[in-house]
């Protein structure tokens, strides 16, 4: 059995947040943002709005996509690293405001590789015959988390929520994943507060991040994820029908496609219009690649993902 995604959601936040009216708070311009990192703009939650109210749009959306009712979901992952409160989790909040009342639930924190994670973690259990049907969401809304003061990091992220349905099928499905962690390099992107650590923040509520380094690794960890994860499914590049990327930086995606020689045709990229939606970054451009007609069944779609951690992970899906 494989893990079969028969339907998408995600859900964006209404309020636009532009380059032009980021270079009034920092000193920066939306020539420099375009030109290092391809953002034009992206969206922002207002203070009332938490991770799971985003989550929880994408998820109903995904739901009626597949035709599929609350009752019949078996688990519930919400990956995030950007949870309404430590604890219960974003997962647990969403079972109770869908009325999955036959679900199990659970958080997954892998940053911006947290779908990729989510996937492999959700298509194996399918796999094993543990489970038949998953929800599996990606939210984030890391804009609560940013120093708007600091212009290495406010200009990239924004934030947004993707969300699939996960069905036991014969046929198509996740065909192969692949997932790394390099814990050593865990100091180049950090959130010092909040936790046990730092429990009354005295560090910062902030990200914290070494762009040059993130950057260094973020080209070796796309470019192996796909290598690693095309060799556990035996198949080439030219039998990639679509590459979603991690929409972090058009830099990172351009440098990687252009060393493998990859076909811009092949990849999608959405990040000038939201940034680094970190784990709902890959769902979300899932969920646009599939309703502008993107994919069609028998399509092999290469899904990657990398983030705080340090983390990567990559998926290969028969659609
Ligand atoms: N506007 C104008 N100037 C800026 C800005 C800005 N927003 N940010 C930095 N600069 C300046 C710097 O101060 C520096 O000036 P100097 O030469 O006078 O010292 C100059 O521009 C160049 O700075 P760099 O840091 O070298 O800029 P770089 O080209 O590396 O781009 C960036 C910075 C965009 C942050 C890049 O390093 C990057 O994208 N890194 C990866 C980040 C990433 O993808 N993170 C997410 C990981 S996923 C997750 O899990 C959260």
């Amino acid at each position: 059995m494989k893990a079969k995604i028969i339907g998408t959601g995600s859900c964006i936040p209404a309020k636009v947040v532009t380059n032009d009216d980021l270079s009034k708070i920092v000193e920066t311009s939306d020539e420099w943002i375009r030109e290092r990192t391809g953002i034009r703009e992206r969206r922002v939650t207002d203070a009332a709005t938490a991770t799971s109210d985003l989550a929880l749009v994408a998820a109903e959306k995904a739901l009626a996509n597949a035709k599929v009712s609350a009752a019949e979901i078996e688990l519930i992952i919400v990956c995030t690293c950007s949870p309404d409160t430590l604890f219960p989790s974003v997962a647990c909040i969403l079972q109770d405001k869908l009325k999955a009342t036959n679900a199990s639930a659970f958080d997954l924190s892998s940053a911006c590789a947290g779908f990729n994670f989510g996937l492999a973690v959700a298509s194996s259990l399918i796999e094993a015959g543990r489970h038949k049907t998953i929800l599996l969401v990606g939210a984030d809304t890391l804009t609560k988390y940013l120093d708007w003061t600091d212009r290495g990091t406010c200009i990239l992220f924004g934030d947004a929520a993707g969300a699939v349905v996960l069905k036991a099928d014969q046929d198509s499905g996740v065909i192969g994943n692949f997932w790394k962690a390099e814990g050593n390099l865990r100091n180049s992107l950090v959130m010092p507060g909040g936790g046990s650590r730092d429990p009354e923040n005295k560090n910062g509520r902030f990200i914290r991040m070494d762009g040059k380094e993130v950057f260094k690794f973020a080209v070796r960890a796309l470019e192996t994820s796909i290598i690693e994860v095309l060799k556990a499914t035996s198949c080439s590049f030219d039998d990639v029908n679509l590459l979603i990327p991690h929409q972090a930086n058009i830099r990172i995606i351009d440098h990687v496609i252009k060393k493998m020689g990859l076909p811009k045709e092949k990849v999608y990229v959405n990040l000038q219009k939201y940034g680094n939606t970190s784990a709902a970054s890959v769902p979300l451009a899932l969920d646009e690649a599939a309703t502008e007609g993107r994919l069609k069944r028998g399509d092999l779609v290469i899904l990657s993902g990398f983030g705080a951690g340090l983390t990567y992970g990559a998926n290969a899906v028969i659609w």
